[in-house]
């Protein structure tokens, strides 16, 4: 099947530091895909070569098959919206919206009804006459969202577009976006930094780092199954113990975690001895009694999130290592946790991934 978006050893350089690695990502139609990652991982880049406002150093793009590459910006079908909305001042709502039609020729007759359509679907209809400095934060956002849906492009880039509101706003505007983007059925690439939001959003997340694609699948894949210990440990809560990997005597695998064999499930990629690390979700561990646990430790603090209860454990002492390492169990309602009690860690061997790199 045809990508709706294809790039190809994409790459740019700024004096010889590269922004963006050669990068092959393939974007269905219609898809919701996240490109998520820390600050300088080079989002902002790939999303701006995506647009024509950033000319590549190396590699191709392929809109709908045929090669964009040097295609201009206007030409590609495509919409952006940028955390700094950048609303005209000095136009009124309606004619910040009817601007991007009206620069697209859209003949007269139907400019109002593509504003008014544009208005309705972001829930701005009334606002039309007001001015930007007369709106909220979220309101000005609305419109910019708006202005972009207008000429419905079949791609719309959206670079951190609520990086500016509130906590609350934003998870309002999250669930906006994700019904604006099944009524208007475009592909959707959507720039954060932000974990949660890219969960919440995405069909698919596209985790940076360090100017290339660390890892690429759906969020359930992401999360449960991270390829690397950068992506365990960016997204979602992580206990990451560090260890040696040995063969026990039986030939069962283990993890010499200080001075404790914990053993490990058993997968193909597993190398014979060398550093690991084992990924255990707070979800997935549960306290025990000091002696039934794979590891001891000893409550440091008892966070309550309203859901549920956090202990975190302090392993340090108990098991011979020599760092101090935090471990974060998520407690039932009905388990009351005292800080100073010494317990034992247990999981679930099939939840816990081992990660090599
Ligand atoms: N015009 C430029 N000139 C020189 N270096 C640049 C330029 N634009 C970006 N860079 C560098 O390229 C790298 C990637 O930047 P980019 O803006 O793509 O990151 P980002 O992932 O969007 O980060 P953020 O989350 O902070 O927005 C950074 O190291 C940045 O300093
Ligand atoms: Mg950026």
């Amino acid at each position: 099947m045809t990508a709706k978006l294809e790039t190809v050893g994409l790459a740019k350089t700024y004096r010889e530091t590269p922004a963006l690695l050669p990068t092959d990502l393939r974007v269905a139609a219609g898809e919701f895909l996240t490109l998520l990652g820390p600050s300088g991982s080079g989002k902002t880049t790939l999303l701006q070569m995506i647009a024509g406002l950033v000319e590549p150093s190396a590699g191709q793009l392929f809109i709908d098959g045929r090669e964009a590459t040097q295609e201009a910006p206007g030409k590609r079908g495509i919409g952006m919206v940028f955390q700094s909305y950048a609303l005209f001042p000095h136009m009124t709502v309606w004619d910040n919206v009817a601007y991007g039609l009206r620069m697209r020729r859209l003949p007269k007759a139907e400019l109002g009804g593509a504003v008014d359509a544009a208005l309705a679907m972001v829930k701005m209809q009334a606002f039309g006459q007001r001015f930007p400095t007369e709106l909220s934060g979220g309101q000005q956002q609305r419109i910019a969202l708006a202005r972009c849906f207008a000429f419905r492009p079949s791609i719309i880039l959206l670079d951190e577009p609520l990086g500016a509101l509130d906590k609350k706003l934003r998870e309002h505007m999250q669930l906006e976006i994700r019904r604006l983007h099944q009524e208007l059925g475009a592909t959707f690439i959507y720039v954060t930094h932000d974990q949660d939001e890219a969960l919440t959003l995405s069909d698919r997340i596209c985790l940076m780092n360090q100017a290339r694609i660390e890892q690429i699948g759906t969020p359930a894949e992401l999360y449960d199954r991270p390829a690397t210990r950068f992506a365990a440990d960016f997204l979602g809560h992580s206990n990451l113990l560090d260890g040696l990997v040995k063969t026990l005597p039986d030939g069962r695998a283990a993890l010499r975690i200080g001075n404790r064999l914990v053993p490990v499930a058993p997968s193909a990629d597993l190398p014979a001895s060398g550093q690991a690390c084992l990924l255990v979700r707070p979800e997935a561990a549960r306290l025990t009694a000091p002696a039934d646990g794979a590891l001891a430790g000893t409550i440091r603090e008892v966070v309550f999130v309203g859901s549920d209860t956090r202990a975190i454990v302090s392993l340090g002492n108990d098991n011979g290592a020599a760092a101090d390492v935090d471990f974060t169990v998520r407690c039932p309602r009905n388990l009351s946790p005292r800080v100073g009690e010494t317990v034992g860690l247990a999981w679930d061997h099939a939840r816990a991934t081992l990660l090599t790199r």
